[in-house]
C-alpha cells in the first residue's frame, strides 16, 4: 500500500484502538488517484473492514491535498478501454465507502477537487480545514464528476447549488462549502485531526450493527418512497432487538452507567 498509509488509534473514550486511520499519501502529485491508489485504498478498507476493532474510519490526504482527483498525468496515457476500467473502479470504490459497514469520516486536509470531492461525497460526514478549496472542476477539461459526483451531490446540497457548482466548475472555499452544507464543520488544520478523532470516537461507543444499520438505512433514501423506507425500518429495528448490544444499551442506560457493546 505503497500510495497509502493505514493505522489504527485510540481515543478519548476508548483504550482500544478502535479507528482506523487512512491516509492518502502522493503528496507530490496532490494525492490524485491513479489505479494504484485506488487499489491501496480498496486494501486498506478491506483490513478495516476485516478488523472487529475497528468502528469507525478517517480518510484523510498528506501534504497541501486531500486529493486533486482523477491522476490527469495517468490518463493520458490510459487506452479507451483502460479509461472505462479505471472509470468503473472509482465509480465501485466509492460506492463501497458508500455502504461500507463501518462510518467513514472525510478530514478534508487541503486541495479537494474533482475525484477528491467525489470521494468525500461518499463519506458519511465531511469535516474541513479553514484554508481548503473544494469543487468538481470537470467540465473546465471537457470530463463531467463521473466517480458519482453528478450523482451525489444534488442529493447532499440540493439540485440548484449542485448545478452552479458543476456546470460552473467553481471552486468554494471552506467557508462556503460549510454554509451550503457540503461539509458539516470547519476548523483550523492544527484541529482537523483532533476533531475527526473526537467524531469518529462518538460513533465507536455506540452500538456497532446499529451504526452500519442506520447508514444502511439513511442509504435507502435515496431510491425509496417512503412506505418501502418505513418497511427497511422496521426490518432493521426487528434485527435489532435480536441483538444483545440492544440489551446492553437498554441495561446500562437504566443502570447510569456506560454501555460496553460488543457489536452482537
Ligand atoms: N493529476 C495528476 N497530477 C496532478 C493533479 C492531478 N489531478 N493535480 C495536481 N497534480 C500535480 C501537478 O502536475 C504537480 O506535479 P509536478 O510538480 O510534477 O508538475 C503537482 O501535483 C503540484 O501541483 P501544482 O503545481 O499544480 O500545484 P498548485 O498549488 O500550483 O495548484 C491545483 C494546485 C489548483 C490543485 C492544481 O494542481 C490543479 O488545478 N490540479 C488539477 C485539479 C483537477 O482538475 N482535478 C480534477 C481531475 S478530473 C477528475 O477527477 C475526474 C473524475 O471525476 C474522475
Amino acid at each position: 500500500m505503497a500510495s497509502v498509509t493505514y493505522a489504527k488509534e485510540g481515543t478519548f473514550l476508548s483504550t482500544t484502538q478502535n479507528i482506523a486511520k487512512i491516509t492518502l499519501n502522493r503528496p507530490d502529485a496532490l494525492n490524485a488517484f491513479n489505479p494504484e491508489l485506488i487499489s491501496d485504498l480498496n486494501a486498506a478498507l478491506d483490513q478495516a473492514e476485516q478488523d472487529n476493532e475497528i468502528r469507525a474510519v478517517i480518510i484523510s490526504g498528506e501534504g497541501k491535498a486531500f486529493s486533486a482527483g482523477a491522476d490527469l498525468k495517468a490518463m493520458t496515457e490510459l487506452s479507451r478501454e483502460e479509461v472505462q476500467n479505471f472509470t468503473k473502479a472509482g465509480q465501485e470504490l466509492f460506492r463501497r465507502i458508500e455502504s461500507f459497514p463501518k462510518a467513514v469520516i472525510a478530514a478534508i486536509n487541503g486541495y479537494c477537487l474533482g475525484g477528491g470531492t467525489e470521494l468525500s461525497l461518499a463519506c458519511d460526514i465531511r469535516i474541513a480545514a479553514s484554508e481548503i478549496k473544494i469543487g468538481l472542476p470537470e467540465v473546465s477539461l471537457g470530463l463531467i464528476p463521473a466517480w458519482g459526483g453528478s450523482q451525489r451531490l444534488p442529493y447532499l446540497i440540493g439540485m440548484s447549488k449542485a448545478r452552479e457548482m458543476i456546470l460552473t466548475g467553481t471552486l468554494l472555499t471552506s467557508e462556503e462549502a460549510l454554509e451550503i452544507g457540503l461539509v458539516s464543520k470547519v476548523v483550523p488544520l492544527d484541529e482537523l485531526a483532533s476533531t475527526a478523532s473526537f467524531l469518529a470516537a462518538k460513533i465507536a461507543d455506540n452500538a456497532p450493527i446499529a451504526v452500519a444499520e442506520a447508514k444502511r438505512s439513511l442509504n435507502a433514501t435515496r431510491h425509496m418512497t417512503i412506505e418501502e423506507g418505513n418497511a427497511l425500518e422496521l426490518e432493521i429495528a426487528d434485527k435489532l432487538a435480536q441483538t444483545e448490544d440492544l440489551r446492553e444499551g437498554i441495561t446500562a442506560m437504566r443502570e447510569k452507567r456506560k454501555a460496553v457493546f460488543k457489536g452482537k
